[in-house]
């Protein structure tokens, strides 16, 4: 392997570096019309991995994923993958550039077409990409083939979207991400609307396909269980900004950001004792994009808030052992544990 290959196989697949996403919106009470949805997002995913994005409704999760997949332009800061802004390709680049990255959105329901068939369906993305399955006979091949990977039969072929269960469709829709061998998924809520242990079965597809395909994955959920059950790193985000990350096991069983442990506050297997487990339990509102807090965003409902989280945004720091756990606070957690590390265990 030449030293060039080395170096690029090394380079993360996706570096989001200070990415930032307003909206103009209608004016808020105090007049603001600017939406900062992302707020300098730094973040980066590598081969093979999952990356768990986590945080409450309305923190940026989705603007973030439709900026990966280019559906939104960030106003600053730069999207890289495997080393290129897609945003500045054209023509077969651009192309090759969409058979590479996937998604798979949260609503099995609303996301396939009720009037194709479940191959027609798996099928499509390849009218685009002519290329890659030249004849009828290797493209219905080839739609056996994923209905397979994903636990589906090939006579499900035939049948249309409203014949399956939420999984099963959510399986269909998994086929479709695979069919142009895509580098990443990008998954938006995939089992946010799955009963829990179909939600399970889901999930351990995802895995096994992981393994056997080497795919990355963009894990977004607002489920704290769910993220720890699937991903190798984890970014937390509050407000339009990522404010923990760090490999998984790092996160949760050290969580240093009190929104980290505050979202984590129901789980009995966090180390802390009754009075201080009162004061982190997560309460109030995310306040409104439009209007964030000055300083820190969370100090509106963070305990530990002090003078200085009103007057300076905290910056990333390095918050353990291992140098990609970093969270942004003044006064980030000494003494929190979690005791086995599983936070709930998935069904
Ligand atoms: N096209 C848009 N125009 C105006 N505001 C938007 C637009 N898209 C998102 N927003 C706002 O940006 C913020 C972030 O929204 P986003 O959908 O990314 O959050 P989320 O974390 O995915 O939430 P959820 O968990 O509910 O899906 C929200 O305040 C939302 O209202
Ligand atoms: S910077 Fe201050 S307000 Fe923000 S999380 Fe840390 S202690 Fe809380
Ligand atoms: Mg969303």
């Amino acid at each position: 392997m030449t030293e060039t290959r080395i170096q690029s196989n090394d380079r993360p697949l996706i570096e989001v570096d200070g990415v930032t996403k307003t909206f103009h919106v209608a004016k808020s009470a105090s007049g603001n019309s600017r939406l900062r949805a992302l707020d300098g997002i730094n973040l980066s995913v590598r081969r093979g991995e999952t990356l768990g994005l986590v945080g409450e409704s309305g923190c940026g999760k989705s603007t973030l994923a439709r900026t990966l997949m280019m559906l939104e332009r960030p106003d600053a800061g730069a999207v890289r993958f495997d080393g290129t802004d897609p945003f500045g390709l054209r023509g077969k680049e651009l192309l090759e550039w969409r058979r590479r990255v996937q998604m798979v959105f949260q609503d099995p329901f609303a996301s396939l077409n009720a009037r194709m068939t479940a191959g027609e369906i798996i099928a499509e993305p390849w009218k685009a990409h002519r290329g890659l399955y030249k004849t009828s006979r290797e493209r219905e091949a080839r739609v056996r083939e994923l209905l397979h990977m994903v636990g589906l039969r090939p006579s499900d072929a035939k049948k249309s979207p409203q014949e399956f269960s939420g999984g099963q469709r959510q399986r269909i829709g998994i086929a479709r991400a695979l069919a142009l061998n895509p580098d990443v998924i990008i998954l938006d809520e995939p089992v946010s609307a799955l009963d829990l242990s179909v939600q399970a079965q889901v999930l351990n597809l995802l895995n096994d396909l992981q393994q056997r395909l080497g795919v990355s994955y963009v894990f977004i959920s607002h489920d704290l269980s769910v993220v720890r059950h699937v991903a190798d790193r984890v970014a937390v985000m509050y407000l339009g900004r990522i404010i923990e990350t760090g490999r998984t096991e790092d996160v949760f069983e050290h969580p240093r950001h009190p929104y980290t442990a505050a979202l984590m506050s129901a789980s009995p297997k966090l180390d802390v004792s009754g009075a201080e487990r009162q004061r982190i339990i997560l309460q109030g509102e995310i306040p409104s994009p439009l209007d964030p807090p000055s300083g820190c965003r969370f100090r509106t409902r963070c305990w530990k808030a002090q003078d200085v989280c009103a007057e300076q945004a905290p910056g990333s720091e390095p918050a353990g052992k291992d140098a990609g756990h970093l969270a942004e606070c003044h006064f980030p957690l000494e003494t929190l544990k979690v005791r086995s590390g599983e936070l709930a265990p998935m069904p």
